[in-house]
């Protein structure tokens, strides 16, 4: 039988990534481009289950290269955890007479997208869009660089008051799992130091940035922790130092959702273009179950067991440039 796509779904789900907008109309237009009809999927699986859907040319993707957060909508969605839900969605691929799809997002995305592709044989290609940067496989995901950046600009904004007061900051960013976010903006923002989940407990590494002796030659501090509950983020990590030192003057920012939004990075709307132009290449080439990643800035295929089950590890050397950069 001649393996022929007629037409695709495309969603975005999880938390949404700037450069999402960059993906989906890359993915909209290399479709096209190749005679393919596109089916735009609202509030992700949610959306497959409910049959949000609506077909997609090439104008619904004008004007959103430069737009944060996602024209589709995002959704976090419970029911496709289970056999029930995923039936219904394939319901839906089956009656919109869909072929394969596109998802955009991050390891939940992922994980289910996995479970159908199995359960219903579906050629399905993801999208990496997180800001996390968590995935397995790929040097960046969508929306990365641009919090990157945000969380760089308000470390900057942050340090002027911390110098003035002569204070101690604890700044908390988000990452789930990951200290990517927290480490690579402690890097770019001269933070003195990250406290990040892949490194030792986060007391050790507390007490490491205070033995560095912090107050030698300066008088303020900034300090981004990973998001952790288990140690009470950012606010637990001030109040351990106040009991070990409450002759300092401390204070906490913890930056939330503002981390997510914005115009994405020149880096990250490439990189969505390109990788949005992949997928459909992918699909044309009969991959499937794969994300596509970026590495050494060569496109790769990543097989999802791979992109969700492998643990990313933060790269060793920018622990040290940090270390060293913050005496
Ligand atoms: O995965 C992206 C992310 O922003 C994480 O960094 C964070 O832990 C989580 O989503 C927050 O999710 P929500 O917006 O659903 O609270």
């Amino acid at each position: 039988m001649e393996y022929k796509i007629k037409t695709i779904g495309v969603l975005t789900s999880g938390g949404d990534a700037p450069g999402m907008n960059a993906a989906i109309r890359a993915v909209t237009r290399t479709a096209i481009y190749n005679g393919i009809r596109v089916k735009a999927i609202y509030r992700g699986y949610k959306g497959l289950i409910s049959g949000e859907i609506k077909e997609f040319n090439t104008q619904d993707v004008s004007g959103i290269i430069q737009r944060g957060g996602t024209i589709l909508k995002t959704a976090r969605c419970p029911e496709f955890r289970t056999t029930e839900g995923r039936a219904l969605a394939y319901q839906t691929i089956q009656r919109e007479e869909i072929d394969a799809l596109v998802v955009i997002g991050g390891d939940g995305t992922f994980t289910g997208a996995r479970y159908l592709a199995q359960e219903y044989n579906i050629p399905i290609v993801g999208l990496p869009g997180t800001i996390d940067n968590d995935l397995w496989g790929t040097d960046s995901t969508i929306g990365y660089d641009t919090a990157v950046n945000t969380i760089m600009d308000a470390v900057d904004k942050i340090r002027d008051t911390a110098s003035s007061h002569e204070r101690v900051f604890f700044v908390e960013v988000m990452g789930r799992d990951a200290g990517f976010l927290a480490l690579n903006s402690a890097i770019a923002a001269g933070a003195e130091a990250a406290i990040i989940p892949e490194r030792r407990t986060a007391e050790e590494q507390l007490i490491e940035y205070i033995g560095n002796g912090f107050r030698k030659s300066k008088n303020s501090s900034i300090v981004i922790v990973a998001e952790n509950p288990e140690i009470g983020g950012a606010q637990g990590m001030a109040d351990k130092l106040k009991e070990l030192h409450p002759e300092y003057d401390v204070r906490v920012s913890i930056l939330g959702h503002m981390q997510r939004g914005g115009s994405p990075t020149a880096y990250d709307r490439i990189l969505a273009s390109r990788m949005g132009v992949a997928a459909i290449n992918a699909l044309l080439e009969e991959q499937r179950s794969i994300m596509i990643g970026i590495a050494n800035d060569e496109i790769v295929y990543v097989p999802f067991n791979k992109a969700i089950k492998d643990d990313k590890d933060v790269h060793q050397d920018k622990v040290e440039v940090l270390q060293i950069l913050s005496i």
